[in-house]
This record gives structure tokens, sequence and C-alpha cells, in this order.
């Protein structure tokens, strides 16, 4: 009796590629982070089933790209955001961005709120540091998502805008969209690009010159 070698034959094959092929998609689709909605994104957004955000994790570990400040000092002492604006971005978005010059479908802003440290030393709410007179970052105090997605917010230019609590952590587990006249309004009316205030960031965007 002879036993036929057992050949990896095109019958053979091809239904095993299809197979290894399917797989790969269903565990790609499964890493944690990923959403196939949004290809490109690398640490998805995840909305519950109220539609609310969940608030997202370990945004301090993603690209920080700026942090804005409108003291209450210089504003009449009464600032509408006296805070620093820290502003994070998903890696995949950022890389994207640098590459395109458009943020992908999943981007997500997150602003965390960091208040200006006190005391005072000065009427303009400034102090002094070994590096010089000026604001320093203190205790942080809220926090401001907004995730770009066509598909969900076509009344608001494509991004939806989420408060997970304007006071210190911890923040909210998830929340749901505000209303445009609340926030996306303004970014509507004011800003520079694609809703996004891009120009203050900028300069963090745009890659290092070569040497
Ligand atoms: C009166 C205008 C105005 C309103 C209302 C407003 N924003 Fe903004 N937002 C800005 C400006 C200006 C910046 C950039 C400069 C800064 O942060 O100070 C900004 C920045 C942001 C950023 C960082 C990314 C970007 O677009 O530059 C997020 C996220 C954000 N806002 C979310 C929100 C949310 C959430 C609300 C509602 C709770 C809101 N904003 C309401 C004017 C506004």
């Amino acid at each position: 009796m002879f036993s036929r070698p057992f050949r990896f034959g095109p019958r053979v094959a091809i239904p095993t590629v299809g197979l290894l092929l399917g797989l790969a998609a269903i565990v790609s689709a499964q890493r944690p982070g990923r959403n196939a909605a949004y290809p490109q994104i690398d640490i998805a957004p995840v909305f519950n089933a109220q539609n609310e955000l969940v608030q997202p994790k370990a945004f301090r570990e993603w690209i920080f790209i700026g942090a804005p400040i409108t003291p209450h000092g210089l504003n009449n002492g009464k600032a509408n955001f006296p805070e620093f604006h820290n502003v994070y971005v998903q890696p995949a978005a950022f890389k994207a961005y640098r590459a395109t010059g458009k943020w992908p479908e999943g981007t997500m802003m997150v602003k965390e709120l960091q208040l200006v440290d006190g005391p005072a030393e000065n009427p303009d709410g400034s102090r002094l540091e070994a590096s010089g007179r000026g604001y320093f970052p203190g205790k942080v105090a809220g926090l401001d998502v907004a995730v770009k997605d066509s598909k969900r917010f076509t009344k608001s230019k494509n991004w939806g805008y989420f408060n997970f609590n304007h006071a210190p952590p911890p923040y909210l587990a998830a929340a749901a969209e505000r209303p445009v006249a609340e926030c996306a309004g303004c970014h509507i009316a004011n800003a520079h690009e694609d809703m996004v205030y891009v120009k203050i960031y900028k300069p963090i965007l745009d890659p290092l010159p070569a040497k």
C-alpha cells in the first residue's frame, strides 16, 4: 500500500488562504481600539447603546498638540475659558493629518482643562517661577471632546461635541452630544479649517525641518 504524499495543491490552498484572510480581518477588526468604521484610526471612538460617547481612556498618552490659554487676569476677571486647554489627538489621526492635511473619520480632539496655578502674585493672575513671570499649570478641571464622523454628525459639519464635565476628575464615564448652539456653532462660525482651530496647533503639526 502506498500512501499518497499530502500535497498543498490549489484545492487545499485557496480555501485555506481565504480562511486565513477572513480570520485576519476579524482579528484586526477586534484589535483593541480598532473599529472597521474608522479604518485609519488606531484608537476609535466608542458609542454606547444610548449613543453617548464613552470617555476616551489614557488620552494623556496620545499626541499633545498645544495648550492655548486665556486667563481671567487678561479678560476683565471673567474669561469664558480661563484654563490651559491641553489638546490631544490620536497618534494615527496626527500622522494622517501630517500626510494628507485632513483629519480622518474617527478623529478625536480631546481638550483637558487645566487651571492656572495659584496663588496669583499679580493683578493679571500671573506669578513668578525661576524661569520668569507667567502662567503655570495647576489642577485639571474638565474634559471636552470633539469627534469627526460624517455619518453621525450631519448637522454640525461632520463633528460632534461632548462635555465630560467642567470640574476636576473623575470625569463622566459617558456623555451625550451637546446641542449645536452650545459648542459646534462657535466652531462652525470661527474655526480655521474643518471645525478645528488648526492655526494654533500648526507649529506642532508641522514636522521639524531637516537639520
Ligand atoms: C465661543 C466659542 C466656542 C464655544 C462655544 C466652544 N468652543 Fe471649543 N474652541 C474654541 C476655540 C477658540 C478653541 C481653540 C482655542 C482655545 O482652546 O482657547 C476651541 C478648541 C476646542 C477643542 C480643541 C480642538 C479645536 O477645535 O481647536 C475642542 C475639543 C473643543 N473646543 C470642544 C468644545 C466643546 C465640547 C464645546 C462645548 C461644550 C466647545 N468647544 C465650545 C471656541 C469655542
